[in-house]
């Protein structure tokens, strides 16, 4: 089949590179990374596949028209002349996101309104019925991106529910760090499964949870469902095919996984996500603080990927020592590895004391953060 397909995968400031990546791996073609989204080209297939594979992608928008509009009602005119009955049944509901991050329409929420208008103006003219506004639940959820002078990219949703949403997560800790996010920071550090992994300040589990998922080759989305299920054209056949074809790839992971918190709630939450996720027996959880937790042993260099607590959303006091706590455990108890830390507090982390190798600035939600690397030699060298 020809990849004719135009796809829109957005994604965090940050992940465009590690996105693009997997979004060649995943076999897509003209893959493009922009600001925040990942552009590519496929087919049917790999539209259900990006969905329930890709990691780092927010969601999957098929672009189906683009245009140049001068004011509203020119867009409202251009938006009736499109046939949407293909893509939504007479009395089906729709749900329109407008996204305008140059502000070139005044009213976000005006423009959506007026893209339902649109369409459902269209319906009641041909059918004398109309599809009704469902913002949970939608049939179909429309995408609308402005560029710069009223350029609109006009998608569909394929997604539905944002690819964060895993279907692993019930409850979560004080300051949960997005999946995407989570999925992100290992495909920065390198991570493909292939060594030891370890979170010592594993909070709700969500970095253990997607490293598991990666080290398993589990599809992240197996637990949840899809806007393209929904759509006229849905092919339950061939959505079953992928479906199993990603089961078949599910491996034992190789090496250890390793999470430890010093509270022994958010070692029970961990472990209730991680059963969800299918993955707690490939992860060893322990209730400890970091000072005393052990590496695993492996013949290969392991990694550690962690979110501490960074004061902006968790009360610790005593934070700048808490990172130079952190520093000197790294130092002293995990020569070997490498560590990733993810903080939004720079003084802080400037307290670690050891020679960062890289720092890679991230967005936790709308929080600014720096994802920094430290290399761990036997016998690691100090600022
Ligand atoms: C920002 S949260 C981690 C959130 C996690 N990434 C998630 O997605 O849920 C930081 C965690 O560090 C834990 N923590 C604080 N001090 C610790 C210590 N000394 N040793 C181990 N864990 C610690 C806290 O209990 C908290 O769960």
């Amino acid at each position: 089949m020809s990849h004719d397909l135009s796809l829109a995968l957005p994604t965090f400031a940050g992940l465009e590179e590690v996105l693009a990546a997997e979004a060649t791996e995943l076999g897509l073609t003209s893959v493009e990374a922009g600001r925040r989204v990942v552009t590519a080209r496929g087919d049917r297939t790999l539209l259900y596949r990006a969905n329930l594979e890709l990691r780092t992608a927010v969601r999957v928008l098929l672009s189906i028209d683009r245009f140049t509009v001068t004011h509203e009602q020119s867009l409202y005119d251009r938006l009736r002349a499109i046939n949407w009955r293909p893509y939504l049944p007479v009395e089906g509901s729709l749900f329109v996101d407008v996204v305008d991050p140059g502000g070139w329409f005044r009213n976000t929420h005006f423009i959506a309104q007026l893209t339902k208008d649109a369409i459902v103006d269209q319906f009641r003219d041909k059918y004398q019925a109309r599809p009704s506004v469902d913002k949970s639940n939608p049939d179909l959820r429309i995408n609308l991106r402005i560029h710069g002078r009223g350029e609109v990219d006009l998608s569909l949703d394929s997604s539905g529910d944002g690819l964060h949403r895993r279907g692993y997560r019930r409850r979560t800790g004080e300051a949960p760090i997005n999946e995407v996010l989570a999925a992100g920071l290992l495909g920065l550090a390198g991570y493909r499964g292939e060594q030891p992994l370890v979170d010592p300040m594993c909070g709700s589990g969500t970095i253990l949870a997607e490293a598991a998922l990666l080290a398993t080759h589990r599809a992240p989305g197996l637990l949840r469902s899809f806007g393209f299920e929904r759509w006229p054209d849905f092919d339950r056949a061939e959505w079953a095919t992928v479906r199993q074809a990603a089961l078949n790839r599910i491996r034992t992971a190789p090496y250890p996984i390793l999470g430890g918190d010093i509270d022994g709630v958010a070692v029970a939450i961990s472990r209730a996500t991680l059963d969800r996720a299918g993955v707690l027996p490939s992860v060893r959880l322990e209730e400890s603080p970091f000072a005393a937790l052990d590496p695993p042993t492996s013949d290969v260099p392991g990694l550690l990927v962690t979110n501490p607590p960074y004061e902006l959303r968790l009360q610790t006091g005593r934070i700048e020592e808490f990172y130079a706590e952190i520093g000197d455990t790294l130092k002293q108890r995990w020569p070997g590895y490498t560590a990733w830390l993810v903080s939004a507090n720079p003084a802080a982390v400037k307290r670690v004391g050891l020679r960062s190798a890289r720092k890679i600035p991230v967005m936790n939600g709308p929080v600014e953060a720096r994802f920094v690397r430290y290399d761990l030699y036997r016998g690691s060298a100090e600022d």
